[in-house]
């Protein structure tokens, strides 16, 4: 029954792809759900919001996450009977420092990305990793716009959990989405060279179900500072928030389509580097760093960078208004504020839509990341 529900589901999800997912069973409400600030063709863009566009409206509005549920060192805690195990956190370390060992520093940007957008999609619940199944319409977050031939790390977090059970006496105890969040926490760690590092709570559930068209959540790099705004506040995190947290376009790369169009708007000798490795429009999936100073560095050089030497207009316009402006100044001026505040704000953003009770139907502890338990 659990499962025609899902098929329904699905089928309707599919249907909202084709003709916008105002249909009530999504939750997008009114509004136009188009993907605000990504690269929509026109045509698309037109069949979904009518020949003029119309708002965006956020499907869901979220209270100030406060991670009530959760905790730190809960994997550490006796008390916690069921899920007691002191090597979890280490475990998923051992996996972070094995993968950047092995692929380089991008694979850890990888991984901040995945927390980022498994939070801002039905909360940190592990949604991001499930894989589409063989039935048709099926397509998960993966597939959705902001996500398919993007996001990297997904074989890492795979390794993290296999690694949690080799560490757990062989029981299934730690959640996919706590992985998430402590390979989040890692990777920072060690792109900042220690200088960013903090606990994480955990204690969360890992969610039983994923939808391509709902990465409609996410800002798109053509994201005007509204758009910005409003696509955090829908999540409970503030503008100081949101422009914090861009500082992880410090590290990690970005493909050209993405940026192509706003060359005349950069520094001229950066625009005539990016265009020769973009081969000008020719190449859109060439990959170029995000921060041409320090690229593997998760660092405040990002706020340095703006507005002439970053990528996107969503980087551009932090500067764009007074109480944004003042706050990129202050970072630059202050790379230990930025370092603190960085890390309060992935906590934060850690605490969006978790799941801390077990639901029988709809929560669960993922045997394997990609997949939904049988
Ligand atoms: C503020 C709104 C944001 C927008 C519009 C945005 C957009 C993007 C885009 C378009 C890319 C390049 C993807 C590609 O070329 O395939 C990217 C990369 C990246 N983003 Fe963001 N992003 C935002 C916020 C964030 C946040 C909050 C984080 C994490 C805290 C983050 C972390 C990253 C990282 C690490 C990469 C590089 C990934 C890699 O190298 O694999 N971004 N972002
Ligand atoms: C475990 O529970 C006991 C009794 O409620 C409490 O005193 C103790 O502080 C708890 N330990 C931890 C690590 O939370
Ligand atoms: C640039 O475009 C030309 C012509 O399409 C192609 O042959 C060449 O391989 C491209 N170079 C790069 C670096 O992508």
């Amino acid at each position: 029954m659990a499962a025609a529900g899902k098929k329904l589901a699905v089928l309707v999800a599919l249907l909202a792809l084709l003709v916008g997912p105002s249909a009530g069973l999504l939750g997008s409400g009114p509004g136009c759900s188009v993907f605000v600030g990504w690269p929509v063709p026109v045509i698309l863009r037109s069949l979904i919001c009518g020949i003029l566009g119309q708002p965006y409206t956020p499907p869901i509005w979220r209270a100030e996450p406060t991670g009530a549920g959760l905790s730190v060192g809960y994997y550490n805690n006796p008390n916690n009977t069921n899920s007691y195990c002191p090597g979890a956190e280490a475990a998923v370390r051992k996996a972070v420092e094995n993968a950047i060992y092995q692929q380089g520093r991008g694979i850890g940007a990888g991984l901040i990305r995945l927390f980022f957008h498994d939070a801002f999609v039905r909360g940190c619940d592990a949604s991001v990793l499930l894989r589409s199944t063989a039935l048709a319409g099926s397509a998960t977050e993966m597939e959705g716009p902001p996500n398919k031939d993007s996001l990297r790390g997904f074989e890492v977090i795979d390794a993290a959990k296999e690694a949690t059970k080799a560490a757990c006496g062989g029981r299934n105890v730690v959640s996919c989405a706590d992985i998430l969040a402590f390979a989040a926490r890692d990777a920072s760690d060690i792109l900042s060279g220690g200088r960013i590092s903090f606990p994480v709570m955990a204690g969360r559930y890992d969610g039983r179900e994923s939808f391509a068209d709902e990465t409609a959540q996410l800002p798109g790099p053509d994201s005007s500072l509204q758009e910005l705004q409003m696509m955090f506040a829908a999540q409970g995190l503030s503008s100081a928030d949101m422009v914090t947290l861009s500082g992880a376009h410090s590290i990690g790369s970005a493909r050209c389509l993405f940026f192509t169009g706003r060359l005349s708007a950069m520094d001229p000798d950066y625009a005539r580097r990016l265009n020769e490795n973009c081969n000008g429009t020719g190449s859109p999936n060439n990959r170029v760093d995000q921060d041409p100073v320090t690229s593997d560095v998760l660092d405040n050089q990002y706020y340095k960078n703006i507005d002439k030497f970053v990528l996107f207009r969503s980087d551009a316009v932090l500067v764009s208004s007074p109480a944004t402006k003042q706050q990129v100044d202050v970072n630059v001026a202050n790379p230990s504020r930025w370092e603190s505040d960085f890390a309060a704000a992935m906590v934060k953003m850690g605490n969006i839509g978790v799941k801390t009770a077990r639901v029988p139907g709809q929560t669960e502890i993922r045997d394997v990341c990609w997949r939904v338990n049988a």
